[in-house]
C-alpha cells in the first residue's frame, strides 16, 4: 500500500488541539511530513515547548494514523513548538512574544520568588526567557537570581540584560544604589521602567516575565498603560486578607480602560507537608482560597505551591538551584499551566501576527 502525504493529513485533521478547540491541520501545527515505507515522520508544532499536553498529543497523532490509514504503519511524531503572539511586532520589544506581569494585591506573598522559578522552569524547557524587575523601591531579582553587585554593559547605546541559567534579566538594582531609587517620585520611577524596556536589548524572547511591586500604584499604572501585556498573573496566599487585596490589584487588570487578560490565579504558600510525612498537608492560611478567587473571576487556578523551605533557602541566597523534586515538579505544572492559558488567550485574540519563529 502507498500512503500518502494526504492521508496523513486527513488522519491527523481527526486530532483536536484540547485547548484550542480545532484541528492540528486546521491550526497549521503538522509540518515535514515524511514517508518511507512503513515509517511516516511529521512533526507538530505546538504552541509552547512547555506543553503539559504533549504526550497526549502525540498519542493521538500515533493512534489516528492507525485507525484511520493504517496499523501497520510505523509512526514517528516528532514534537516541537512555535511559541504564539499576538504582540504587533511594530511596537516596542519587536522580538519579545509575550509580556506576562505577576501582581499581588498583598506584600510578601511571594511574586519575586514565583516569577524567579516559573522563568526556570519556563526555561527548562528550552523557552526563551527574560525577567524584569520592576520593583524600583524594593528589588529583589537581583538576590534572588545571585547578580547582587553586578552591572550591565551596554552595546549600541542599549543596555545588555545580565544572564543566569539561560534567563535574561533585569532590574533597577544592577543600574543605580539601592538607596538613590527609593527616594524617587513616581514620575521618575515610571520612566525608569518604561527605560527598562525600551532601551534595553532583551532580543528573542518567548516569555517576558515581569515582577511587579505589591498594589496598585504608579509603577502599575506605567506599565498596564505602557507595556503591551499579554496577560497579568496573579499571585495570592490563601489568607483573607491576602485575597481581599488581591481583587483590587485584579480590578485593576479588568478595568476597562485596560483591559488585560488575567491569565490565572497562583496560590503560593498553601499548605505544609512535613518531609517524614510527605503525604500530610496542613493548611496553615485556610484552604481554598485561590480557587474561590479564581471562580469569583472565571479564570484559571494555575497551581498551589506549598510552603518549602528550601524554595525560601535558594531564593533567598539566590543559589538559583531547582527546588526539590516535587515542588520542581509542580512549578513545572504550572509553568504549563501558564503556557496554556498564554496560547489560548492569543488564540482568542487571532491576530494575524500569530508566526513566530521555531523554539526547538
Ligand atoms: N512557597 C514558599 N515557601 C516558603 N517561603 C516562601 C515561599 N514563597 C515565598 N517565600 C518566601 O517569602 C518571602 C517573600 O517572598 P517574595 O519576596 O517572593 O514576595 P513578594 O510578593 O515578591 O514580596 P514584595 O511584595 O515585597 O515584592 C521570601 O523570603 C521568600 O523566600
Ligand atoms: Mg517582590
Amino acid at each position: 500500500m502507498k500512503v500518502t502525504s494526504e492521508q496523513i493529513l486527513n488522519a491527523l485533521s481527526h486530532v483536536d488541539d484540547p485547548d484550542l478547540h480545532k484541528d492540528l491541520v486546521t491550526l497549521n501545527m503538522i509540518r515535514n511530513i515524511v514517508i518511507e515505507g512503513n515509517l511516516v515522520k511529521f512533526d507538530v508544532e505546538l504552541t509552547t515547548p512547555a506543553c503539559p499536553m504533549k504526550d497526549m498529543i502525540r498519542n493521538a497523532c500515533v493512534n489516528a494514523v492507525h485507525h484511520f490509514v493504517s496499523k501497520d504503519l510505523e509512526v514517528d511524531p516528532n514534537m516541537t513548538s512555535r511559541v504564539t503572539t499576538t504582540r504587533d511586532t511594530e511596537s516596542m520589544l519587536p522580538g519579545v512574544k509575550n509580556i506576562v506581569a505577576v501582581a499581588s494585591g498583598k506584600g510578601g506573598v511571594g511574586k519575586s520568588t514565583v516569577t524567579v522559578n516559573l522563568a526556570l522552569a519556563l526555561a527548562q524547557t528550552g523557552a526563551r526567557v527574560g525577567v524584569l524587575d520592576a520593583d524600583i523601591y524594593g528589588p529583589s531579582i537581583p538576590t534572588m537570581f545571585g547578580l547582587k553587585g553586578s552591572h550591565p554593559e551596554m552595546k549600541d547605546n542599549k543596555i545588555l540584560p545580565l544572564e543566569r541559567k539561560g534567563i535574561k534579566v533585569l532590574s533597577i538594582g544592577f543600574l543605580v544604589d539601592e538607596k538613590q531609587a527609593i527616594v524617587w517620585r513616581g514620575p521618575m520611577a515610571s520612566s525608569a521602567i518604561r527605560q527598562m524596556v525600551s532601551d534595553v536589548a532583551w532580543g528573542e524572547l518567548d516569555y517576558l516575565l515581569i515582577d511587579l511591586p505589591p498594589g496598585t500604584g504608579d509603577i502599575h499604572l506605567t506599565i498596564t498603560q505602557s507595556i503591551p501585556l499579554t496577560g497579568a498573573v496573579m499571585v495570592t496566599t490563601p489568607q483573607n486578607v491576602a485575597l481581599a487585596d488581591c481583587r483590587k490589584a485584579m480590578g485593576m487588570f479588568s478595568n476597562q480602560h485596560i483591559n488585560i487578560p488575567v491569565l490565572g490565579v497562583l496560590e503560593n504558600m498553601s499548605y505544609f507537608s512535613p518531609p517524614e510525612l510527605p503525604d500530610k498537608k496542613y493548611y496553615l492560611f485556610g484552604q481554598g482560597g485561590g480557587m474561590v478567587l479564581a471562580s469569583e473571576y472565571g479564570v484559571p487556578l494555575l497551581g498551589m505551591i506549598p510552603i518549602s523551605e528550601t524554595v525560601m533557602r535558594n531564593t533567598d541566597s539566590g543559589t538559583m538551584e531547582s527546588p526539590e523534586v516535587e515542588i520542581a515538579a509542580i512549578y513545572r505544572a504550572v509553568a504549563g499551566e501558564l503556557a496554556r492559558h498564554i496560547a489560548i488567550v492569543n488564540m482568542k485574540r487571532k491576530s494575524p501576527n500569530n508566526v513566530p519563529s521555531s523554539t526547538e
